[in-house]
């Protein structure tokens, strides 16, 4: 993704700290992110994503530290802070008894446009997030990529130039997590400063000029996310062949083009790097096929949070953390 628009600073975060007894939810946590780009908060489970979006949103006070976001300070300029910023997130301010289109005139009242603007502002936005036709109807009845779309269609309502996005795409399924992205690239390639938090480096990777891995309240990395896949490794293909001499055969064929790769005979595994996804894997399977080799298993395997953990800090990340990335397999695919 281009960079739109560096003109200057849109938010600005200096050894945040916020302590709950021994829980140090936030640890000096420094962060910066350019007018005009997106800034992915990386990090599992507890790592402090959410205090820190609190902090910004000015929903809580950090023990120490500083923050500015688009100019104003999170403490003292509170108030007028909030009327420039649109906050989407896990604890959704959706009123499951309204309608879609009731919820976003709510919202455009307390943002004071007055009845005739929010009407028509919360009528735009349904047609926009491709509500329109689950507008009247009670919010109680919607998907969840449906609920998300009007969560973020709220947090759009006074058009803030900064959103914070936390976690958009959790639990979403596959197809409604895609449709989300696109969503939030049309924002983006209007000008709007993003601070979006994840546990998926994939959605990091597709959503981000710039990525700040987070871990016990700090930023442990940060880079653009060829930065970060070139110190992980990129997405992989594992093969696994019917026998020893399928396997040497595999990687002469497999080893001329694509190179480093690896094979394990005892466990008749070939592994090589991926680079166009996908594409990589189905010419391999075809260059194989040619030879009249069909492996037995085989799968495309991104990395994911837990490969950057590993790398980043040489352990992965806590065990109650469902942050594993989707894996696609082809074939027999096996989960690796
Ligand atoms: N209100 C709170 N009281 C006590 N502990 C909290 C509170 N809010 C967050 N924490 C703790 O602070 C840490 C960071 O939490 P959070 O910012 O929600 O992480 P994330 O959003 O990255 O999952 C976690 O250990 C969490 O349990
Ligand atoms: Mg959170």
């Amino acid at each position: 993704m281009g960079r739109r628009g560096d003109s200057g600073t849109a938010i600005v975060a200096t050894g945040l700290v916020k302590h709950y007894g021994d829980v140090h939810a936030l640890d000096g946590l420094d962060l910066e992110v350019q007018e005009g780009t997106v800034m992915a908060l990386l990090g599992p489970n507890g790592a402090g994503k959410t205090t820190t979006i609190r902090v910004l949103t000015t929903l809580l006070k950090a023990d120490t530290g500083t923050a500015t976001v688009a100019g104003l300070d999170v403490v003292t300029d509170a108030a007028e802070l909030r009327s420039r910023i649109g906050v989407s997130g896990q604890y959704s301010a959706v009123d499951e008894y309204l309608t879609g289109f009731e919820n976003l005139d709510m919202v455009g009242r307390l943002y004071h446009l007055g009845a005739k603007r929010s009407r028509a502002r919360a009528r735009e936005l349904l047609e926009r997030f491709d509500l329109v036709d689950a507008g009247d109807r009670p919010v109680k009845g919607y998907s969840g990529g449906m609920r998300r779309r009007l969560d973020l269609a709220g947090a759009l309502v006074a058009d803030p130039p900064v959103l914070f996005l936390d976690e958009p795409t959790t639990g979403l399924d596959p197809r409604a997590r895609i449709d989300l992205w696109a969503v939030i690239d049309e924002l983006v390639a209007a000008g709007t400063t993003l601070l979006l938090t994840t546990q998926y480096l994939e959605e990091a990777d597709r959503l981000a000029d710039r990525i700040a891995v987070i871990d016990h309240g700090v930023v442990i990395e940060r880079g653009t996310a060829d930065d970060l896949k070139s110190r992980v490794g990129g997405s992989r293909i594992d093969l696994t062949l019917a026998t020893a001499e399928d396997l040497s055969t595999a990687v002469e064929i497999l080893g001329r083009p694509a190179g480093e790769v690896t094979a394990d005979e005892s466990s008749r595994r070939l592994t090589l790097p991926a680079s166009d996804g996908a594409i990589t894997l189905s010419d391999a399977l075809l260059a194989l096929r040619e030879r009249g080799i069909v492996p037995t298993d085989a799968s495309l395997a991104k990395p994911s949070l837990d490969d950057v953990f590993l790398t980043l800090t040489g352990r992965a990340t806590a065990d109650d953390t469902d942050a594993t990335d989707a894996t696609a397999s082809a074939s027999t695919g096996s989960a690796r």
